[in-house]
């Protein structure tokens, strides 16, 4: 099969694209024809060994210390089950599927075997494979962080980076919670930000959220540029900060502050669960995939280029089958 291949830490033309051995399932294992990919902030954060200030040495040692540990990246995946191990009983050759290899990547191929009891769920008939796997990085993390951060129907939310792929899940999973959503983004995406339901849209380049006097029950920084400190004025008493990123620094001052919420590996929802949990959103229509662009396999390194620039709106598809 072919594999983009990422063998050293560096830029976008590190990755190349070609022939590696085919997975084999185990017998607990589903192997599935890949149609469909992105590539996420997460891939080329790996890609680059570009991480918030202080965890490069932890994030070598996780992730390989001189190279990719793991060569091929990816997080998730939309494809047909082609076959399965002998113990499978869940899912048959022919299932619509997204799926995850978690931190072990190797989404980034024309096959990928993921554990029958792993992160794997069925695609609703009404969904495509590019708009089921575009739902998954975004929407599991904002699954995660409202979980962890206990959003609750009324409460306000602010989201800072509200058009990338976190942002745009955030927005939709926050109003289908019921919350009332101040949106964070340039000018150029203030519309849809808004038609994803956002009650409110800041356009940074115009005002300071920090400064205009409002208050919210929680606060979201999917950029990096509001960390608690920034912002500690603007949540209300009982007030929730969700760091979705921050550095070594924000991560020790955040467990001596109630009011922060980070995730661990262990939190995340990149599961079973949190996967059916968006499917069925997305079949629903409560939550609609946002793509900022389609790149055809072949060209993967035009879509780790895309994400370095840090404005994709939402995510970045690749596909890779031929219904992709
Ligand atoms: N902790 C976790 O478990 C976890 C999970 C997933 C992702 N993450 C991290 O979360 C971050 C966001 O991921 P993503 O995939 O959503 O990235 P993305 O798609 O690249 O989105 C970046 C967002 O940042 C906004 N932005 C850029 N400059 C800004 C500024 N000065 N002020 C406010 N917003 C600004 C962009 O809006 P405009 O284009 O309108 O400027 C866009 O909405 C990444 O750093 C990623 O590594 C963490």
């Amino acid at each position: 099969m072919k594999a983009a291949v990422c063998e050293r830490y560096g830029p976008p033309e590190v990755v190349q694209v070609r022939e590696v051995p085919t997975p084999v399932p185990a017998d607990d294992g589903v192997l599935v024809e890949v149609m469909a990919t992105t590539v996420n902030s997460g891939d080329a954060r790996v890609r680059a060994l570009r991480v918030p200030r202080g965890l490069k040495l932890a994030m070598r040692l996780r992730l390989g210390v001189t190279e990719p540990k793991h060569p091929i990246l990816g997080f998730e995946v939309a494809g047909r089950v082609e076959a399965v191990g002998a113990a499978v009983t869940r899912f048959q050759p022919g299932d619509r599927v997204v799926a995850s290899r978690g931190f072990d990547f190797g989404c980034h191929a024309e096959q990928v075997t993921v554990a029958e009891h792993g992160a794997i769920a069925r695609i609703p008939e009404n969904l495509t494979y590019r708009d089921a796997v575009a739902l998954c990085f975004g929407g599991t993390t904002a699954l995660t962080f409202f979980d962890l951060g206990k959003l609750a129907e009324g409460e306000t939310i602010l989201i800072n980076g509200a058009s990338g792929a976190v942002g745009t899940m955030a927005v939709q999973l926050a109003k289908h919670l019921g919350a009332e959503v101040t949106g964070v983004c340039s000018g150029a995406n203030v519309e849809l930000v808004r038609s994803l339901g956002a009650d409110h849209v800041i356009d940074y380049t115009a005002e300071d959220f920090t400064r205009n006097g409002q208050r919210y029950d929680v606060i979201m920084d999917n950029h990096g540029n509001a960390p608690y400190k920034r912002v500690r004025d603007s949540l209300a008493p009982g007030g929730r900060f969700l760091m979705v990123i921050g550095g070594l620094g924000q991560m020790i001052a955040a467990t001596r502050q109630k009011a922060v919420v980070s995730a661990g590996e262990g939190d995340s929802q990149m599961t079973a669960d949190g996967y059916r949990a968006l499917m069925a959103l997305g079949g629903e229509g409560a939550m609609k995939a946002v793509i900022d662009s389609v790149v055809p396999f072949a060209q993967i390194v035009e879509a780790h280029r895309r994400v370095d620039g840090g404005h994709k709106v939402g995510s970045v598809v690749v596909t890779v089958g031929p219904d992709g």
